[in-house]
């Protein structure tokens, strides 16, 4: 009992300080964004300084100036935001591993997608994140980056690829978060090993009054321009995790592909309106449609196989029975499941009142999804899926 009192709160504290430090980390990019790309010439400003923004926040006025390379003198004082980026991943990391890791049975593995053992997904899935990382690096590295368009359409389909490969290997909701923390990963990355340490060849140059090599601003502005667009897929895949009908359903990575490209695009609209040029207002078109489109494919039904003609007919008894040996092992008064204390989310599937009362969440995550039974644990199949579907469709309008 005390592993999983004590993995439950080691997860709310990693959960907690993850949130925070990626409210800071992408509060501040989408911040200096924005200003980089309002930044105004203006008559007089200072030897060197490519524009300046006026702002007002907090009862106060700010004018920001941007020196392109750098003021004559350093200040003594520099801030510099990195850490807002580092606690974003070690606690992500962290996060991952009490959750996916330690509980790998029920989170990552999913044997009716394949049968592995929670160390063999635990391997999969870090060495998968580090190999990506370290493609993308090489890709970086070659100078393909540069050609803008081709690397960012390349790119795209190799996450497209890797969502492919993910739900083909781990469980729908693994699959989903391993995603994320790729494209995590590799952002973090970015700031880690390219724009931070870049950043700080440039000072020392100036330091020791020399000429910066504009190779070192000119990588980890292309980096930054790669963490900008990759910022709001990352957010969907990082919740995609409570909602069943995303990630357990049959074409989940299809899904994971028009969200791929949604964020991005979504990004442009800002990045141009920001930029002070005309809001490219065709965006939202494209996005809602790629909202219906994703709605639409969140209805294919649930993975692992689809059901025959039904040989039970759906009444609430035959619903009744496959819950109560499918799920009731675990959501119960009393869990009989090893290492599950209390039912889960407090959902209680062991009787006839509780069952009708769930009716619409036995829908979601058992029936038109299959995220429950947690990695299918209790092998529940098609057709048992399909009884409950039709059993909930006369509860629930
Ligand atoms: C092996 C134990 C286990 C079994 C069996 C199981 N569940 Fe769950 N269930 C869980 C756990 C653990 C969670 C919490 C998941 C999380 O932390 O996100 C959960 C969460 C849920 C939720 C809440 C989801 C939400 O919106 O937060 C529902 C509804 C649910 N299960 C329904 C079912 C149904 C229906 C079945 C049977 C078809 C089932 N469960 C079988 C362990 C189980």
């Amino acid at each position: 009992m005390w592993g999983s009192i004590v993995s439950e709160w080691l997860g709310l504290i990693f959960r907690w300080l993850h949130v925070v430090a990626a409210i800071g980390w992408i509060g501040s990019s989408f911040y200096f964004i924005h200003l980089d790309l309002s930044l105004k010439p203006s008559a007089d400003l200072p030897e060197g300084v490519q524009g300046e923004a006026w702002q007002v926040h907090g009862g106060g006025f700010y004018r920001i100036v941007k020196y392109l390379v750098a003021p004559a003198k350093l200040p003594d004082d520099l801030t510099w935001f990195k850490w807002e980026a580092y606690t974003t991943w070690l606690s992500g990391f962290a996060l991952m591993v009490v959750v996916y890791y330690l509980d790998a049975e029920l989170f990552l593995v999913d044997k009716s997608v394949l049968d592995l053992t929670p160390l063999q997904a635990g391997l999969f899935s870090f060495v998968s994140l580090l190999v990506a990382w370290l493609l993308y690096e090489a890709a970086c590295r070659s100078g393909l980056a540069q050609h803008e368009l081709p690397f960012a359409i390349g790119g795209y389909l190799f996450l497209v690829l890797l969502t492919y490969a993910f739900t083909h290997v781990l469980s729908g909701r693994g699959a989903f978060n391993q995603i994320g923390a790729l494209i995590g990963t590799i952002m973090v990355a970015n700031v880690f090993l390219t724009i931070i340490p870049n950043q700080k060849k440039i000072v020392a140059a100036l330091l020791r009054g020399e000429t910066p090599d504009p190779r070192l601003g000119k990588a980890g502005k292309e980096r930054s321009v790669h963490n900008n667009y990759l910022t709001l897929p990352v957010l969907v895949l990082m919740i995609s995790n409570h909602y069943p009908l995303l990630f357990a359903t049959r074409l989940n990575w299809l899904i994971v592909a028009i969200v791929l490209a949604l964020g991005p695009i979504i990004r442009h609209f800002f990045n141009e309106r920001h930029a002070g040029r005309a809001s490219p207002w065709w965006v939202w078109g494209v996005a809602a449609l790629g909202m219906i489109a994703i709605g639409l494919l969140s209805a294919a039904g649930p993975r692992g196989g689809q059901a025959g003609a039904l040989s039970t007919a759906p009444t609430y008894a035959a619903a009744e029975e496959i819950i109560l040996s499918r799920c009731s092992m675990c959501h119960a008064a009393e869990p009989v499941w090893e290492g599950i204390t209390t039912a889960p989310k407090g959902i209680r599937l062991d009787d006839a009142e509780h069952i009708h009362r769930n009716a619409r969440l036995i829908g979601r995550n058992a029936a038109w999804a299959s995220a429950m039974p947690p990695g299918n644990v209790t092998e529940m199949t098609a057709e048992e899926r399909a009884v409950i579907a039709a059993w909930v469709e006369t509860e629930v309008r």
